[in-house]
């Protein structure tokens, strides 16, 4: 398996990480998971845009332009040669010893490799069951840094209740779910939480509102609460690695009629056929 470390293309086995590294010790670091199909990166400049922002936000100061780790990331899979996978993306603050302030003069530890990663077709087809949970993360969630324990240990405290995922909701305003966005349906209307501080900007969520628009289904960029969510004729997921999955059951409660709805399937098809032409 390739990997690009510290911007050089090395086999895994190569790759040593330091004890001082900020990623390792203090979860310093920022990231993204990039789609790959059909051997070509998809929505490729907005997961940039996303890192930049972050980048930013963590006040990470990145020694690459985009460009130049566009050209990076483009060597990484011709090397690995890969059709259908997930490009994951780190880079740590650096490597110093263990003080909380930025420490001075650190070079940014970037790891990047590509993971096979057929589409969940069956997922897709079947939908899940998600559980609802009080949404306990900091007040930055729209920077995609790698401090994810609250993402971790809601994703199993899902497991351990019989579902697949969680429906995070703050004080009763739906926000996203562990590693995904999050969008609900009624009388033909799709919601979803506006692109503030308290949710992930998902690269998958703006495609999606794009195709509604294309579609002419309305969508609005709203919060909505555990009640109307409670209501919902339809839910679903939007992801990199979940693309357009329907949720049929939240609380043991089937959604609407606890089949994948009409909105949901016209989305997933539209879906396939944009990515048809990646
Ligand atoms: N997660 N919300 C959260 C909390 C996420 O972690 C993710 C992505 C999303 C969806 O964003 P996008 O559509 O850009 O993938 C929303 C990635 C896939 C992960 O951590 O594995």
């Amino acid at each position: 398996m390739w990997m690009l470390w510290k911007g050089d293309l090395v086999q895994k086995s190569d790759v040593s990480v330091s004890p001082d590294d900020r990623g390792y010790v203090f979860g310093d670091g920022i990231y993204e998971v990039f789609r790959v199909y059909n051997g070509r990166f998809f929505e490729k400049a907005a997961h940039l845009d996303r890192l930049e922002r972050t980048a930013h936000g963590t006040k990470l100061k990145l020694p690459w332009t985009m460009p130049e780790l566009s050209e990076l990331l483009d060597r990484l899979l011709e090397k690995e040669g890969t059709q259908e996978s997930i490009l994951y993306m780190q880079i740590t603050r650096g490597e110093a010893p263990r003080i909380h302030q930025f420490p001075k003069d650190v070079e940014p530890v970037l790891l990047a490799y590509c993971k096979d990663y057929p589409r969940p077709v069956a997922v897709m087809e079947n939908g899940i069951t998600a559980v609802t949970l009080e949404d306990i993360r900091w007040l930055r969630c729209d920077l995609k840094t790698l401090n994810l324990l609250p993402n971790t240990m809601a994703k199993q405290e899902a497991l351990d209740r019989g579902a697949d995922d969680v429906i995070w909701h703050r004080g009763g305003t739906v926000t996203e779910c562990s590693a995904s966005n999050v969008m609900m349906v009624k009388d033909g209307v799709i919601r979803t939480h506006p692109a503030n501080h308290l949710i992930l900007h998902g690269v998958t969520r703006a495609f999606v509102l794009k195709l509604a628009r294309q579609l002419e289904l309305p969508a609005l960029e709203k919060p909505f609460t555990l009640d109307e969510l409670a209501n919902a004729d339809e839910l679903f997921l939007t992801g990199t690695t979940v693309e357009v999955t329907p949720i049929v059951a939240v609380d043991g409660r089937p959604v609407g009629s606890g089949k994948p709805g009409t909105v949901t399937r016209q989305l997933q098809r539209a879906f396939a056929e944009a990515i048809a032409l990646v």
